[in-house]
């Protein structure tokens, strides 16, 4: 569970910063002062820290800077209302995950929370190479065949130089994981790591995004904002999903590979920023390339040093130790024994062709321990967990039609005023219940099949007041 530190002298605030946040599943304490929030943050070593800008006694800047001292990484989100954002904008540019003016949107709080805690696991979550499967951490990259050895070897020649390093491969192959281990084995693993996924950002935003904009840039621009490449001044910038890129702002990226440096949208002048770029696509970039989707400057400039990963269905002697990899760490995060599985099974896994590569991989064993009843995982079981991975990705016409005929029959009958909501309500219940027996009625298992946090679980099914048979614990 992640813990948030809020420090702010506003008690109102940190009131019903507790309360959301605490309905969230977050781990929440409060601290009035600087003094006392930097106690706190010696002492127990919190996850993100949302700080005040205006607080009595020591300033927020003034804890800003002390908190990058104990602990450089730790993500912190700055509050700001207006007449001090020239102050939460120094702060940016210092390195502060990002500012919002108060009062704010608590969705969009939410959001933000969500990215800075990853920002900061990234960071602080060292990844492992080559290790033992048992005794591998949850942020590993595991594999001993001849094109991970390869992998490997890669990460290490380039990881010590400041070279930019394009990684290639399928969806599911482990991209990411190998930007954060170049990362950490760099020079610049204590300097901040910045991930900019180009397609999850729509395109008029992306821009702004990475490199920020002047008060007066455009309608809306009401002040300054520092981006994310100045943002990440002397530490990494991964852009990931670079082959979605929008044309007008690869150009943008080419000159700051060549020139080092950056202009703000609407500013007067270059700004020198030291950044490293690790990039990745899983895109076919030549064929880009030949429709004039891809610059071919840039094209040639990022693929001077490029890591290939490799499918899994070209590397299935990993398979087995993907296999245990996985096992053991998802029977401990479900409170499980990890009593191994069938040789059969085993063969089934070799023998499947992996179209989300390890990522797939990880999603069966998942699921398969969630269908799995204390004994070593079995055929069945996994035979059940790749059908289901294929369910979500083929189009389903029969559950589509019975659906339909569901909602057809309801909104005929029925003649309430609530329509949509019981109709909701009415589906969530069906699917919470669904997945309480497919897991014997085990509610973090239950969670972990919907995609939702235990105390969400907990709260529908008092909501839908569910009952549950209970088959094992
Ligand atoms: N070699 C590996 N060992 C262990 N886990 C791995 C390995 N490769 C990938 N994974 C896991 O598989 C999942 C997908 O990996 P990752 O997000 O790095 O893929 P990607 O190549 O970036 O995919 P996409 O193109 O869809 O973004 C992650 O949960 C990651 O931890
Ligand atoms: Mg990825």
């Amino acid at each position: 569970m992640s813990s948030i530190l809020i420090i702010d002298d506003d008690d109102q605030l940190r009131k019903s910063f507790h309360k959301v946040l605490s309905q969230e599943g977050y781990n929440v304490q409060g601290a009035a002062s600087g003094e006392a929030g930097l106690g706190i943050i010696r002492k127990e070593s919190p996850d993100l820290v949302i700080l005040d800008i205006r607080l009595p006694g020591m300033s927020g800047m003034e804890t800003f800077q002390a908190i990058r001292e104990i602990e450089g990484k730790l993500p912190v989100i700055i509050m700001t209302a207006y007449g001090t954002t020239e102050t939460a904008i120094e702060a940016t540019k210092m390195g502060a995950f990002d500012y919002v003016l108060k009062p704010f949107d608590i969705p969009d709080m939410l959001t933000l929370i969500g990215q800075a805690l990853e920002a900061g696991r990234f960071m602080r979550t060292p990844v492992e190479m080559d290790v033992i499967p048992e005794k591998a951490s949850k942020e590993a990259i595991i594999g001993r065949s001849k094109p991970m050895q390869d992998v490997y070897k890669a990460i290490g020649r380039v990881s010590s130089t400041d070279a930019t390093v394009l990684i290639r491969g399928e969806s599911g192959t482990g991209k990411e994981l190998v930007a954060r281990a170049i990362y950490q084995y760099s020079l610049r693993a204590d300097k901040p790591f910045l991930v900019i996924n180009c397609v999850a950002i729509p395109e008029n935003l992306l821009e702004s995004e990475l490199f920020g904009y002047e008060k007066g840039a455009f309608t809306g621009a009401s002040h300054r904002r520092v981006g994310k490449i100045e943002q990440a001044h002397k530490g990494t910038v991964f852009l990931d999903e670079i082959g979605d890129m929008p044309f007008s702002i690869q150009a943008k990226i080419l000159r700051l590979l060549q020139e080092r440096s950056i202009e703000r949208l609407g500013g007067r002048g270059t700004i020198p920023v030291d950044v490293r770029i690790i990039a990745a696509t899983n895109r076919d970039l030549e064929t880009a390339l030949n429709e004039g989707r891809f610059r071919d400057d840039l094209y040639y400039r990022l693929k001077v040093v490029t890591i290939l990963l490799p499918p899994l269905r070209e590397r299935t002697s990993d398979i087995p130790l993907l296999t245990e990899y996985f096992i053991s760490r998802y029977a401990s995060e479900l409170g499980m024994d990890n009593r191994g599985i069938t040789k059969e099974a085993m063969d089934l896994l070799t023998r499947h062709p992996w179209p989300g590569n390890i990522r797939e991989l990880g999603n069966a064993i998942q699921k398969a321990l969630i269908f799995n009843r204390g004994t070593p995982i079995h055929t069945e079981e996994i035979a059940q967990a790749i059908s289901g991975e294929n369910l979500g990705t083929l189009p389903d016409e029969t559950t589509d039609q019975v659906v339909r005929k569901w909602a057809r029959e309801a909104l005929s009958v029925k003649n309430e005023k609530n329509l949509f909501d019981s109709c909701m309500d009415n589906i969530a219940s069906i699917l919470i219940s669904e997945a309480l027996i497919l897991s014997g009625g085990n509610r973090s298992r239950a969670a972990k099949l919907l995609g939702i946090s235990r105390p969400t679980l907990h709260s529908k099914i008092e909501k839908y007041n569910l009952k549950i048979e209970t088959s094992v614990k």
